[in-house]
């Protein structure tokens, strides 16, 4: 048992393995299409209704708020593609694409800076991907000394990069550091040579063992690293390899997603289809992980999320500040989310906003009025109403009726009368208990939070009579 453990932690990882014995028809019947519920209504939801216009009277709507700020940068770019991939990319060897786009970025951060007073303070800042260490040094330098001179950042501020240890060199990590980035997220996915050779991700363990070792040196605060379960020729004996191997570099978070098999989004997965896990040899994958990093001492804070205890989001979860958005879970709840770049979401008071999707309409959209949004959407008194059970749901794993009833003058069993009938099932399958006060998932429950979540969402119903499937399955 790690020193950090007490008994009572390890009667709770025992009791939690005990219900991950679960029957194929257990699986079966729950792991099916579910959101992953990183905003509420989903984004299938939204439509092209919403406009720049609105996102502008919304940004002027939290002005007024004067709420904290988040911001997110895309960069799209990547120099190859990682077959697996599901994220917004631009696969690009030749780097003379950057900047160009990064002039583009420029205004349109320009633009997003007229809207926000500078007596908000940026809490939190995240560039994403693609891959933000396409860029060079200096064009790292450069875009972030720019938005520095149009935001007022707190001084605690969280600033976060995705990095990709294939691309990223000590000078990249050196000058992030010096700019005042304290996070790092590093892609992994799994270091077996075959399943590296199948997903087109050739990433040797000293590679990112050493990059870590350089970003402690210069005092990241905080590291995490991407982990897939499900992908081709994984089994749970590979995998646990390459979870001793993480375990062993004691990164301070671990996401460990399920691979989102999406192929009528995503064509190239259909290359390794057939030697996919699935099902029970799927989930066998997942138990083999999550119980090593909880027995190497990590909490699992949820979905998809493990974190050191007296990490932040670990604390957050205790204190029941934990927040969800696009980027997964943060402890910066209450904060409005500005998305730039091509594809970039915002989730700004009660509503939410996405860039096009297309390099030259995002182009074209901030040339002509510098905010490039292609859809949005405006949360209705019920959406936010169910906003607010699902995030409770998802970040605290219980839901308090009477909080909600009052928060939302409304009364719990009488409104939710219906998601509580659909959750009957459920509560027989031990995913979670209900009693007059509370719904509570249990430890398996809390595998399956995307289930219970759908019960609460009316808008599923209508998506499911659509043809083409909408979300990857929920195990
Ligand atoms: C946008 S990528 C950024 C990281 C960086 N580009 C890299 O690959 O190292 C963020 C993470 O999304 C996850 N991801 C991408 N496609 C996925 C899929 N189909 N299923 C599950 N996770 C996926 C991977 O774990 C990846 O590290
Ligand atoms: S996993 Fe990362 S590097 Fe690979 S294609 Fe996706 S965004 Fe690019």
């Amino acid at each position: 048992m790690p020193a950090n453990s007490t008994s009572a932690d390890s009667a709770a990882v025992n009791q939690l393995r005990g219900e991950l014995r679960v029957s194929e028809a257990f699986l079966a019947k729950y792991n099916r299409p579910g959101p992953r519920y990183t905003s509420y209504p989903t984004a299938p939801i939204w439509n092209d209704a919403f406009g720049p216009v609105d996102l502008e009277s919304v940004h002027e709507e939290a002005n007024r708020a004067g709420s904290p700020v988040s911001l997110y940068m895309h960069i799209p770019f990547c120099e190859s593609l990682c077959l697996f991939c599901a994220c917004n990319v631009i696969i690009q060897k030749n780097k003379d694409v950057a900047p160009p786009y990064l002039s583009v970025l420029r205004q349109e951060i320009h633009r997003v800076s007229e809207s926000v007073s500078r007596d908000r303070e940026v809490v939190q800042l995240h560039w994403g991907g693609g891959t933000p260490t396409y860029l060079t040094p200096p064009q790292i330098a450069d875009l972030f000394g720019y938005t520095r001179e149009l935001f007022t950042f707190a001084p605690d501020a969280e600033i976060g990069i995705e990095v990709d240890p294939r691309v990223t060199t000590p000078a990249h990590l050196e000058v992030l550091r010096r700019l005042g980035f304290n996070r790092l997220s590093m892609g992994v996915q799994d270091f077996h040579p075959e399943v590296q050779q199948a997903i087109h991700r050739l990433q040797p363990f000293e590679l990112t063992r050493d990059l870590i070792a350089s970003a402690r040196e210069l005092g990241f605060d905080s590291i995490n690293v991407d982990l897939i379960y499900g992908l081709p020729y994984q089994s749970p004996e590979r995998f646990a390899h390459t979870v001793d191997q993480i375990i062993s570099l004691a990164p301070d978070r671990i996401a460990l997603f399920s691979y989102a098999h999406v192929p009528w989004l995503k064509k190239q997965q259909g290359a390794f289809a057939a030697h996919l896990p699935a099902g029970m040899q799927k989930f066998d994958i997942f138990r083999t992980g999550l119980a090593q990093f909880l027995d190497a001492g990590y909490l699992y804070i949820g979905m998809d999320h493990f974190a050191k205890p007296g990490d932040e989001l670990a604390v957050a979860q205790q204190q029941r500040t934990l927040h969800r958005n696009f980027q997964g879970y943060t402890t910066k709840s209450g904060a409005d989310l500005y998305g730039m770049g091509v594809t970039a979401i915002s989730g700004i008071q009660n509503a939410y906003a996405q860039n096009h999707r297309e390099l030259r309409n995002w182009e074209a959209a901030v040339a002509e009025r510098g905010i490039a949004t292609m859809r949005g959407y405006r949360l209705s008194a019920d959406d936010r109403l169910r906003r607010a059970v699902i995030s409770r749901l998802l970040c605290h794993t219980v839901i308090f009726k009477d909080e909600i009833s009052r928060e939302f003058g409304v009364n719990f069993d009488e409104y939710f009368a219906d998601a509580l009938q659909k959750l009957r099932g459920a509560r027989e399958d031990g995913l979670l208990t209900e009693s007059a006060r509370e719904i509570r998932a249990t430890g398996l429950g809390r595998i399956f939070i995307r289930n219970l979540a759908m019960a609460f969402d009316p808008y599923l119903e209508k998506q499911q009579l659509d043809a083409q499937p909408l979300f990857s399955k929920t195990l």
